[in-house]
């Protein structure tokens, strides 16, 4: 029975080893008190509702409850192979505003890492920018032979994760953030991500701020993680990050992932529905555990999350393990022996690692933020001077550079522009270029004002004509209007340019 003072969590079991691990781990919450606060409502998602013809994979009866709730508590979910079906997990965090993924990667005890045996322990924690970047989906044919996946990063995007990952540092106390990136190649995607994070860190200056390039970031990891506290990345590459970072303690099974938004997080099993071992009562519920234990930090109810924890450790100093870790000497047991054995544990401390400060009072303090009455526009720069200084012309067209340069002289003789540049797949090939550049059947030609023509004497209706006349010739695949913000240029420059 549900009381008004309790905190609603949608819960969705999901499939194959799903229903298995999410029951384990209710009936841990139920051991330690959760549900004298929470009460947890299943709701339909997965493989079921794909196969009745629903492509999201998530009933309306779903979908209202998390709204209500504010959360969702997931177990792993088969997305189907081919056909309309998308993964729930990317549509769920989409739909949502779910912008900013948490995952804690810590050294457990009894779970065995080249690390732990080099006494190296690990304890840091990535957050991931969640809706944008190639995730976007964006993606065209634009020619036989090229294929395009737009990268979106956007300013207050990024304000977003920038502002959870410091404020996630102020309440865990953490002294140094870092934000990874690869703006040294993509100057104004990543770059636009390095100058927020920047940004941002001047409203918590009691915290240290660091950036490093991607590459070194995985090599860092690997050859000294102890060095990193909390690191910020763009969406794809916290992506691989992540996996990287959960290898380093043993596994997509040991690290525990938080999807946070204003109005819904969703909190899920790293892993997938281990089809493999479905049914059979073995498989290693920790992962939903931690992610659960994270929920329970977000919602207040930190003495119970502390309770939990020092109960798993304690579990997993003793040695008790399923089959998938631990020292195979000894015999594994099933998801339900692992889970009565943390059960058992409760109130007890892991005596080998430290042990988590357990607060005397049960505080949930999650309060449901009201339902927006519509999408809201979120905006870091307004009031921006913008000009119209040319534009990027897109072709499917198979001919050589020079003969291209010659049709689009022509093209642009009468008007306020002049051909700059062609580019193929981003190297300029003229009015310079190299004779070992290979091009494909996609080009990119730039025009831009004619000397003497001042910017900001037209709009883009200029720009929209001169690609009226290019395609009446040729195969326009897109167009980007070239602009100046604030007189700074709104685009970059080809390589060799
Ligand atoms: P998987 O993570 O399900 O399995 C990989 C291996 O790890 C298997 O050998 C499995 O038995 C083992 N494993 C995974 N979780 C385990 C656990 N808790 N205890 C013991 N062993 C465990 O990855 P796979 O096979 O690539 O994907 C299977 C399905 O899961 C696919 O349909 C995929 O789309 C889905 N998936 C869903 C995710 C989610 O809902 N968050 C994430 C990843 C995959």
């Amino acid at each position: 029975m549900s009381t008004s003072q309790q905190i609603q969590i949608a819960v969705a079991k999901g499939d194959g080893i799903g229903p298995e691990i999410m029951d384990a781990t209710l009936e841990l919450f139920k051991a330690a008190g959760v549900m004298n606060h929470v009460h947890f409502r299943e709701v339909r998602m997965g493989a079921g509702v794909f196969a009745e013809g629903n492509s999201r994979g998530m009933t309306d009866e779903a979908i209202r409850v998390t709204e209500e709730s504010g959360i969702l508590f997931k177990g792993p979910m088969g997305t189907p192979s081919g056909g309309g079906g998308k993964s729930i997990n990317v549509t769920a965090r989409k739909m949502w505003n779910a912008f900013a993924n948490y995952r804690v990667f810590k050294t457990l005890p009894g779970v065995e890492t080249v690390y732990s045996k080099a006494g190296i322990a690990i304890d840091f924690a990535i957050v991931r920018e969640n809706i944008e970047d190639t995730y976007g989906g964006v993606e065209h044919r634009l020619s036989n032979d090229m294929i395009q996946c737009k990268r979106l990063i956007s300013a207050p995007g990024s304000d977003q994760v920038h502002r959870f990952a410091f404020q996630t540092a102020r309440k865990v106390g953490v002294k140094k953030v870092h934000c990874g990136h690869k703006a040294n190649i993509m100057k104004m995607t990543d770059g636009i991500f390095l100058d927020r994070f920047r940004s941002v860190a001047k409203d918590f200056p009691e915290i240290e701020t660091g950036d490093v390039i991607v590459d070194a970031l995985c090599l860092n990891l690997v050859v000294k993680p102890q060095q990193y506290q909390i690191i910020v990345l763009p969406n794809l590459q916290g992506d691989i990050v992540s996996d990287l970072c959960a290898g380093l303690v043993g596994g997509l099974g040991f690290a525990p992932s938080a999807n946070i938004g204003n109005h819904i997080s969703i909190f899920e099993a790293v892993h997938g529905t281990a089809p493999d071992i479905a049914g059979r009562g073995i498989a290693n519920p920790t992962s939903l555990v931690l992610s659960g234990m994270m929920m329970l930090r977000h919602i207040g109810m930190n003495k119970e999350a502390a309770t939990i924890e020092n109960a798993l450790l304690a579990t997993l100093e003793s040695g008790v393990h399923t089959g998938d870790f631990g020292d195979k000497s000894k015999p594994s047991v099933g998801t339900n022996e692992f889970t009565r054995a943390i059960i058992d544990n409760l109130g007890n401390k892991p005596k080998t690692v430290p042990a988590a400060d357990v607060p005397a009072q049960a505080d949930p303090t999650f309060v449901r933020e009201p339902k927006p009455s519509g999408p809201r526009m979120i905006r870091t720069f307004k009031n921006l001077v913008t000009q119209v200084a040319g534009c990027d012309i897109y072709l499917d067209s198979p001919l050589s550079p020079l003969a291209l340069a010659e049709e689009m002289q022509r093209a642009a003789a009468d008007t306020p522009f002049k051909l700059t540049l062609i580019s193929n797949r981003g190297t300029q090939v003229w009015p310079t270029g190299s004779v070992y550049t290979e091009c494909v059947d996609y080009y990119r030609v730039r025009f831009e004002l004619k000397d003497g023509v001042t910017a900001g004497s037209f709009g883009q209706s200029r720009c929209v004509a001169l690609m009226d006349r290019v395609a009446e010739s040729f195969t326009v695949c897109s167009y980007e209007l070239l602009r100046t913000f604030d007189g700074v240029k709104g685009y970059s420059l080809a390589q060799g340019q």
